[in-house]
Order: structure tokens, then C-alpha cells, then sequence
């Protein structure tokens, strides 16, 4: 079995512990290759697995598109979690539609409405969540473990990818005619909020363009941090 074989396969056999195991769980998904890798292992192996998008009103219409690509391809429905009206129009009314940009706390005021609170809906219930996070994506997610224990959430973590290289998530896709973003191929290596995500130059780093007005240690939306920590508190190995 090669290397990349034995990728595949110790992430289909985590997927397959955490059908088993910590049911129910939920993955989250933001529509990125990585997360188009996760959605076919967990609908080809028709795991019992929820997989929602935190629909913040600010996606491209281009990843908004793949919601529809999973439909036709799998014959699955993603679910949507939408902000509250009332916090948006808060929020907008006092500050402005694009506030974000004008400093850190601005910026994750947006998030915390539009993706942080919608997810604690999305999670509440479950045993144990999925991201498609990477160690090599950024210095925050250096540290990543397989299987975390999110106490911020009370639940169990699963970061499948964790170990899988930029080049080894292509050749997933590659290999098994995954639909995939088109944003990608226009120099989008990172995908997140319209407003907030820019292309990259060839040679930047992945995660360049997300938030690309602040330092590389401020850019987390929050889903995986906790009072602007990580909450890498605990980690369990796999
Ligand atoms: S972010 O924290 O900077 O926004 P990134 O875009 O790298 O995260 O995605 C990391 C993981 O967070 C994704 O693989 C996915 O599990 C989760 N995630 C990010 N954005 C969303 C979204 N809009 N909906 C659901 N999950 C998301
Ligand atoms: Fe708001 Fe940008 Fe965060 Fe999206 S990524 S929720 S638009 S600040």
C-alpha cells in the first residue's frame, strides 16, 4: 500500500470510528477542497453523519454553487445555518456592512455573529464534530491533533486531514472526479466570506489571502478559537 494509500485509508477508518462511536456527529463544512475531500469519504461509505455550512450571507456564489454540485453528485442535501436577522441588523446599523476591515475586534464581532453563534446551533446535540483543518495550513493549526476534546464546546473534535499535505487533497479530488470549487482554480488556494478572502500570488502562503489586512497570528474566525485562544487545551492521541 503506498503512503497516500494508507492516508486515505486511516481517514476513512477515523470517519468510520466516529460514525461508530460518537454518534451523533456533524461535519462542518465550508465547501473548500478539503471539505469536498471529507464529503465524499462520508457519502460514498454512507456514514450516519450530518454535514451543514454556516451560510454567513457573505459566501461567493461560487461556493454558495457547490451546495448544489453535492446535490446532483451525491444526491445529498447540505444543511444550511444562517446568522440571526436581528444580530446582522445590529450590526450593521451601528457599524456599517463592511466594518471588519477596520480593526480585529470589529472583524470578529462579524464572525462571532455570522459563523461562531450559527455553529453552536449547528453543534448543539452532538457528541463529536468534524473540521477540515490541516497542520500545515497555517501557525495556529501547527499543533493539530487527529481527535481533540473541545471543551469549549463539550464535545469530542475530529480533525481528519490533519496530517494530508495541500498536494495529497488535490490528488484525492484527482483521483475520484470530486467536485471542487472553481474559485480554486483562480488562485484561491483558501476560501472563506466574499469580503474577506482575496486570490493569492504563485509562491504566497495558502492562507494568504484570507483576512489579508491582519497578522498571521489574528486570522481565525473563531470557530476554532476560543477568547482569542486556541482551544487546542487538550489533545488525545488518535
Ligand atoms: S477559518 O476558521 O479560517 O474560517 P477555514 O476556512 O480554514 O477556517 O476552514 C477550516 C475548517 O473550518 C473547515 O474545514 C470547516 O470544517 C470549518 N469551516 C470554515 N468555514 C465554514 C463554514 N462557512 N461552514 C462550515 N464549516 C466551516
Ligand atoms: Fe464577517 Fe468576514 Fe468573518 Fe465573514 S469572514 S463573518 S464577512 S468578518
Amino acid at each position: 500500500m503506498s503512503d497516500f494509500d494508507k492516508l486515505v485509508a486511516d481517514t476513512q477508518a477515523t470517519l468510520a470510528r466516529v460514525a461508530a462511536e460518537f454518534s451523533p456527529a456533524v461535519f462542518a463544512s465550508s465547501l473548500a477542497a478539503e471539505d469536498m475531500v471529507l464529503t465524499d469519504l462520508i457519502l460514498r461509505a454512507k456514514l450516519p453523519i450530518g454535514i451543514f455550512t454556516l451560510e454567513t450571507g457573505r459566501l461567493h456564489e461560487e461556493t454558495l454553487g457547490m451546495v448544489e454540485r453535492i446535490r446532483e453528485t451525491y444526491g445529498y442535501e447540505v444543511r444550511l445555518y444562517t446568522p440571526e436577522t436581528a444580530a446582522i441588523d445590529a450590526y450593521v446599523r451601528q457599524n456599517g456592512l463592511n466594518a471588519f476591515y477596520d480593526s480585529v475586534e470589529m472583524r470578529k464581532e462579524c464572525c462571532r455573529i455570522r459563523k461562531v453563534e450559527p455553529l453552536n446551533r449547528a453543534l448543539a446535540g452532538n457528541k463529536a464534530w468534524i473540521t477540515g483543518q490541516r497542520r500545515a495550513q497555517s501557525t495556529t493549526r501547527a499543533e493539530l491533533a487527529v481527535q481533540e476534546d473541545d471543551a469549549a464546546h463539550g464535545m469530542t473534535k475530529f480533525n481528519p486531514l490533519a496530517d494530508w499535505s495541500e498536494e495529497d487533497v488535490w490528488r484525492y479530488i484527482r483521483d475520484n472526479k470530486v467536485p471542487y470549487n472553481p474559485l480554486h482554480d483562480k488562485g484561491y488556494p483558501s476560501i472563506g466570506c466574499e469580503p474577506c478572502t482575496r486570490a493569492i500570488q504563485p509562491g504566497e502562503d495558502v492562507r494568504a489571502g484570507r483576512w489579508w489586512w491582519e497578522n498571521p497570528e489574528s486570522k481565525e474566525c473563531g470557530l476554532h478559537v476560543v477568547d482569542g485562544k486556541l482551544v487546542r487545551i487538550k489533545s488525545v492521541p488518535a
